[in-house]
């Protein structure tokens, strides 16, 4: 470990060997802490090379277990956000592509952001499991085309361990460990074909978009050498997705959009992410041919009742599907946050937002922490809108008083309006596709 650590400082490139020989001896328990931080921080200022970078998550995912999807009929997909506030696209994409025909099995994370992650979201329709088996969610997939359950612990260790290493030593933030334990996660899950919605600005890891290509690019590269079919759409987290914040209040915002209603930006990136993921599974290049399915799943109301099924396949209530407000546990106290100053809404920003929503309770402080479903944040403006001192501009809920004040103080700073009127924030910025050609886009929502 001593050569290798100085290999690494000193700028040189860690063999297959070495990588595999580090990552198995350090879940073996067989390395101090204290080393493989010290390998960390010099792959942190040092960097991967791309070669190096397939290898360490090859490795990943051989420290554990691998889900085998072979069983399963059609090309299974998958999709991955690296992370937002409001991000509810996997509750809507997941039967969009469904209700299309695609296979999706899908193993999501428990986030420790300001807001839950997907599974925390589908736990606030009563009665929901996400803790399936592998094999009982391959058999609920054969029946219904679609499954999302927990992410098993035996699923790569070696991601859990150096995860939990990197938090505390600063070195989260290095593309080709971001990009090894996404993918990592991502290949053991076992889908042939996946999507990854790359994020960048305030609320996401990669602010700037250039980070966001070049962290993209990586994963595509990973997926390639890993013998899958991967693209990547850079998107804008520069303010929330949509108009909700909150388990439960996301939950009723990804029905609404599943009626084909809901908010526009939602609506758009779950069709464009959806396109691409159909056109992968098809192995066609008929954009807007996939595109105009997607949007008849969503008038024709197969979409939803594609949600329906997956809820009741895994013990949830299927009436929210119907009227989910009836469904899905509400606050007992809220109020509105208000408009300072009269003129247009120049940014709401993502970060603060999510942090108001974790002080309401809809996020977790620690990991293993509560989550209060009904708490969160509905937005009723977003930014460009026209807005006058004093009017309501968000709404938001808990069961705490105290949790209440904190999470309006935080609110009060999110908001940023100004005489003049802003320049529309782009929601898609590019993507990269398979064979890694990458285009950015100036199309603007
Ligand atoms: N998400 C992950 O799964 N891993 C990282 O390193 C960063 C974000």
């Amino acid at each position: 470990m001593y050569a290798l650590i100085r290999k690494k400082r000193d700028g040189g490139e860690l063999s297959g060997e070495e990588i595999r020989q580090f990552i198995g001896d350090y879940v073996a328990g067989q390395i101090p802490d204290y080393q493989m931080a010290a390998l960390l921080m010099a792959i942190y200022f040092r960097g991967l090379n791309p070669r190096e970078t397939s290898d360490l998550t090859l490795a990943m995912v051989a420290s554990g277990d691998t889900v085998d999807l072979t069983a399963l009929p059609g090309v299974t997909v998958d999709k991955h956000s690296t992370g937002g506030v409001g991000d509810k696209t996997t509750l809507v994409l997941g039967p969009l592509v469904a209700a299309a025909g695609l296979t999706v099995a899908k193993m999501s994370g428990r986030g420790l952001g300001h807001t839950g992650g997907t599974l925390d979201k589908l736990e606030a329709i009563p009665g929901f499991r996400t803790d399936l088996s592998p094999d009982e969610m391959v058999r609920q997939v054969q029946r219904t085309g679609l499954a999302v359950v927990a992410q098993t612990g035996k699923l790569v260790p070696a991601d859990g361990l150096l995860y939990a290493l990197r938090d505390v030593t600063a070195t989260v933030d290095s593309l080709p460990l971001i990009a090894s334990s996404i993918m990592s996660k991502k290949l053991a899950a076992g889908a042939k074909a996946i999507v990854l919605d790359v994020k960048t600005g305030s609320g996401a890891f990669m602010s700037a978009p250039d980070d966001a290509f070049a962290l993209a690019r990586a994963m595509v590269e990973i997926g390639a050498a890993a013998g899958r079919a991967v693209e990547a759409v850079v998107t804008s987290m520069d303010q929330p997705l949509g108009l909700t914040v909150g388990n439960a209040l996301e939950v009723e915002e990804a029905v609404e959009t599943l009626r084909g209603e809901g908010p526009a930006d939602l609506r758009e990136l779950c069709l464009v992410i959806g396109s691409r993921l159909l056109l992968l599974a098809r192995n066609s290049s008929d954009m807007y041919g996939a595109r105009d399915d997607l949007v008849g799943l969503l008038d024709s109301g197969a979409a939803l009742e594609k949600f329906r099924q997956f809820v009741v396949a895994q013990g949830g209530d299927g009436r929210v599907a119907d009227s989910p407000r009836s469904v899905l546990p509400q606050s007992s106290l809220s109020c509105d946050v208000t408009v300072p100053t009269s003129g247009y809404i120049e940014s709401i920003d993502a970060l603060m937002v999510g942090e108001a929503a974790r002080s309401l309770g809809a996020g977790r402080q620690r990991k293993g922490d509560p989550i209060d479903a009904a708490a969160g944040i509905r937005l009723l403006h977003k930014v460009g809108a026209q807005v006058t001192a004093g009017m309501p501009w968000a709404t938001i809920y808990a069961n705490d008083q105290e949790k209440l004040a904190a999470g309006r103080l935080l609110m009060q700073s999110a908001l940023v309006t100004s005489t003049v009127e802003p320049k529309s924030i782009p929601l898609i910025y590019g993507a990269v596709d398979r064979l890694g050609i990458e285009v950015r886009l100036a199309g603007k929502m």
